[in-house]
């Protein structure tokens, strides 16, 4: 009888799979030489993660992903308790993509005191776009990363573009507060028809799914406007919102990337533009990085000084 960790098929194949965080340490420093990337993720994993896990294995001796639904980010009317779990395809994908260690922990590894007291605070950043629809939802996920960057003592970190207000705080609180972790940015993988690929797509009905799309054509529709300046990017993003009234937009927006504030007409260089909306009972995000001024288009990921 041996100690090790399992392997998801009993096979000596695929990622090592741990749970506690005493198999996690063990697991951590049974890892060969070499620097160590992290893929974190909430679990229902699509090619979205898959490709955050593919360009992680591309450039890193070692590759762990997590799997851990999040309360703490989580509103009380949020969909916590709806949300998809697929373990053993989530294993299935991390296995075909070569992961080494996965750790799949339940809260009360991750919280053993229960909610806590001290959490990271995403601050003025955290208020606006997303977390002014979700109040707290930032703060509940640095605190979560924070922590699985500290468990993993990863030297890299890869997260999508698609949740660009996420990464901006990952970025911000790695070099806010020192963390010692390279912060790496995938680009958004989408459907044929350009939606956003995402967890919470399982929500969608065949006609809520139709709708969707036009969320990423009006993205489609400003990048083409981008070298006219942003009132020519707004107004041509808008107007194929405003064809579509069965998607409830909440905002979109034309931002600077650094402070989420709206880019002033003046403006040319790097921005984003994001929009959310309700389509049937999912809310959507989506967004895409602009290079406005001549020669203007979309970008696939922004340019991080
Ligand atoms: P989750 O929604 O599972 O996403 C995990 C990672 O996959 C995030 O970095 C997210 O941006 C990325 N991702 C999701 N859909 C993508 C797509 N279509 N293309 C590219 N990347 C995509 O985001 C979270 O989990 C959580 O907030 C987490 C960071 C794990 C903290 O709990």
């Amino acid at each position: 009888m041996t100690d090790e960790p399992a392997r998801p098929d009993g096979t000596a194949s695929g990622p090592v799979v741990v749970r506690s965080r005493d198999e996690l340490f063990a697991a951590r420093s049974a890892l060969g030489d070499g620097d160590v990337a992290v893929v974190m993720t909430m679990g229902a994993l699509h090619e979205g993660h898959a490709t955050l896990i593919q360009t992680a294995r591309a450039a890193h001796a070692n590759v762990i992903v997590t799997i851990f639904l999040n309360p703490l980010q989580f509103g009380p009317k949020e969909d916590l308790s709806l949300y998809p779990r697929t373990f053993d395809g989530d294993l299935r994908i991390c296995s075909d993509a070569g992961v080494d260690l996965v750790f799949a922990p339940t809260p009360d590894v991750i919280y053993p005191d229960g909610d806590p007291a001290v959490r990271v605070s995403a601050g003025p950043l955290g208020d606006v776009l997303e977390g002014q629809s979700r109040p707290g939802h930032f703060d509940g996920m640095l605190t979560v990363v924070a922590k699985l960057m500290h468990l993993t003592r990863c030297d890299a970190a890869y997260f999508g573009q698609k949740d660009a207000q996420q990464l901006l705080l990952i970025r911000r609180m790695c070099r806010d507060l020192d963390f010692p972790v390279r912060v790496v940015a995938v680009p958004t993988v989408r459907e044929p028809d350009g939606l956003a690929m995402s967890s919470r797509n399982t929500y969608l009905t065949e006609s809520d799914r139709e709708t969707a799309a036009c969320l990423s054509a009006a993205l489609r529709a400003g990048a083409a406007a981008a070298a006219d300046g942003p009132s020519a990017v707004r107004r041509a993003a808008r107007a194929v919102l405003v064809r579509e009234p069965l998607a409830l937009v909440d905002y979109l927006v034309l931002v600077h990337p650094d402070t989420l504030v709206d880019v002033p007409e003046w403006y040319r260089g790097e921005a984003l533009l994001a929009v959310a909306g309700r389509v049937g009972t999912t809310r959507l995000i989506d967004n895409l990085p602009l290079l406005l001024g001549p020669g203007g288009s979309a970008l696939e990921v922004l340019t991080v000084a």
